[in-house]
């Protein structure tokens, strides 16, 4: 019997025109470009500023850029997932919506949220689909307006993220291409040092949440940027071990992009030259759900077929893991 596995067959993004620097930020906290640099590699980020748009503007865009690349008729997509920690509403699905206006007609959709590994997860759950011979094109999206849940008063997190959004097409392969294995945890014991506190069903919203600023993104960074860089690094070397992998063997690493420092830490112990690293920290920031989509979109024609690529994330929750991916195609 042939063996279908989920190759990533196509890829969009798309990132706001507005540009938050760091330069900006020196003047809105207490702060500096060479602090910020050397403490995360962040030069500058993108920002969603028109009114009344959200994070399913984002993923519609990225959306439609991979459908204009591919030619791909809408129609024939059978499921649109959203990845994302800043759905659109507290109820009705991000993906829904998403689905309905790039013309995805005859597929169903839900969003998924795992903090900053709800992509990684997402490409685990869009492959089962695929895996399963039931479905042949999964919609992936990845997509944060990150700028939602900021405090731009709060020096601490505010340098950090940005908004962005980056979409990948999953389909059936059978020259034993994509997804290849995956090393995915969580630990709720997390959950303090990284959250929105205030706006779901344990804190409903109330004048004394908007007051106290519990509707903002606060964590511990200290905490957890330590649990990031072992859990990051030991899901990798997880990965390789357990398919005999050597760092020879790895053509690039697409990390989650939170901190510089965290994305060397990794690739230090998978004993990886930082030349085979994918990187774009330095011009958007942490866009969360999207990083992962907006890396193979910046490094699409540099891909090669048969390429093994490790995904690797970290995010709130705790929530974190690596996925060994074969690459399946060349860039026409
Ligand atoms: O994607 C989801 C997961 N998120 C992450 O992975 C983020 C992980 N954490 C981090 O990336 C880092 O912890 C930060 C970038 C958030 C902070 O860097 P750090 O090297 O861990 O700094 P720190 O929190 O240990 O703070 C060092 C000093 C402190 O001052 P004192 O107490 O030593 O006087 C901070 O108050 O730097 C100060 N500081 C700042 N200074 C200038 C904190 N934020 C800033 C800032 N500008 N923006």
């Amino acid at each position: 019997m042939i063996k279908i596995t989920a190759a990533i067959t196509a890829v969009g993004k798309y990132v706001p025109d507005h540009v938050l620097t760091n330069e900006m930020l020196e003047k809105m906290v207490e702060t500096n470009d060479e602090w910020i640099v050397s403490r995360t590699g962040i030069k500058e980020r993108r920002i969603l500023k028109e009114p009344g748009k959200g994070t399913s503007f984002l993923a519609i865009k990225a959306a439609e850029n991979l459908i204009a690349k591919t030619k791909l008729d809408p129609k024939n997509i059978e499921l649109v997932i959203v990845a994302t920690a800043t759905q659109d509403m507290q109820a009705a699905s991000t993906a829904a919506f998403v689905a309905s206006q790039i013309g995805a007609t005859e597929a169903f959709a839900f969003d998924l949220d795992s903090a900053c590994s709800s992509f990684l997860y997402g490409m685990s759950a869009a492959a089962r689909y695929i895996e399963s011979g039931k479905y042949k094109k999964v919609l992936l999206i990845g997509a944060d307006m990150c700028s939602s849940m900021i405090d731009y008063t709060d020096r601490v997190t505010c340098i950090i993220f940005g908004d962005g959004a980056g979409a990948v097409l999953f389909e059936p392969n059978t020259e034993g291409l994509g997804l290849q294995d995956e090393y995915l945890r969580t630990d709720g014991n997390g959950r303090e040092f990284l959250k929105v506190a205030a706006g779901g069903s344990l804190s409903r919203p109330s004048i004394e949440t908007v007051n106290n600023r519990q509707h903002f993104i606060r964590q511990e960074g200290r905490t957890v940027f330590k649990f990031a860089v072992s859990n990051m690094a030991d899901a990798s070397e997880k990965i390789l071990k357990r398919n005999n992998l050597t760092n020879e063997d790895v053509t690039w690493l697409a990390p989650h992009q939170a901190n510089k420092r965290i994305i060397e830490a990794t690739a230090n112990r998978m004993n990886l030259d930082m030349n085979k690293v994918m990187m774009n920290i330095h011009k958007y920031g942490n866009t969360t759900s999207a990083t992962l989509p907006l890396l193979i979109s910046d490094y699409e024609d540099q891909l090669k077929k048969g390429d093994t690529i490790i995904f690797a994330a970290f995010g709130g929750g705790f929530s974190w893991g690596a996925i060994y991916l074969k690459w399946a195609y060349n860039q026409q």
